[in-house]
């Protein structure tokens, strides 16, 4: 059963702007230890950025929630697997809105999808539910 759906699209100028302008401090506030880990390996950090802040947008969105008051932008942390497919692992207050959300007897998975173009990043996902823990 899906409990909820989300989109985002960023703007890479946005993020790079903000990148630029204090590196440390946005990277800090927006990206955990790992996101910034893995964006700081590619040739360019910022559309990796972006599709990342799009990605925490959009779960965001599919968990019925703004990102304020108990959610902090460490709460959706993006991974990926060894074959480049993203994932998300939830903490903190996200994780709490995720248990909320959740029927009893079903156990919860996040599926997401990440692409950009040169301006722009999007990220697409979705919160489904499935019998068993
Ligand atoms: C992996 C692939 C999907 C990436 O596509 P791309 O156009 O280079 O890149 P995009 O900008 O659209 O998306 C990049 C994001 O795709 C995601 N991605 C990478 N590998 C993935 C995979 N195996 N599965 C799902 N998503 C993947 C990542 O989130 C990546 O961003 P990140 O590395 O910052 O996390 C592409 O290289 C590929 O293999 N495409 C298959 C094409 C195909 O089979 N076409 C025939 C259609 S019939």
């Amino acid at each position: 059963m899906i409990l909820g759906i989300g989109t985002d699209i960023c703007d890479v100028r946005r993020i790079r702007a903000l990148h630029d302008k204090h590196p440390e401090r946005f990277a800090a506030k927006a990206f955990t230890p790992r996101e910034r880990e893995v964006c700081d390996a590619r040739p360019d950090p910022v559309p990796c950025l972006a599709k990342r802040f799009a990605a925490k947008e959009a779960v965001a969105k599919a968990l019925a929630t703004e990102f304020s008051g108990a959610l902090s932008w460490h709460d959706v942390e993006v991974i990926n697997a060894a074959s480049g497919r993203p994932d998300v692992l939830l903490h903190g207050g996200a994780a709490a809105r995720l248990r909320d959300l959740l029927p009893e007897g079903h156990a919860a998975r996040i599926r997401i999808s990440l692409s950009d173009e040169r301006d722009y990043a999007v990220a697409f996902a979705v919160v489904e539910a499935r019998p068993g823990c």
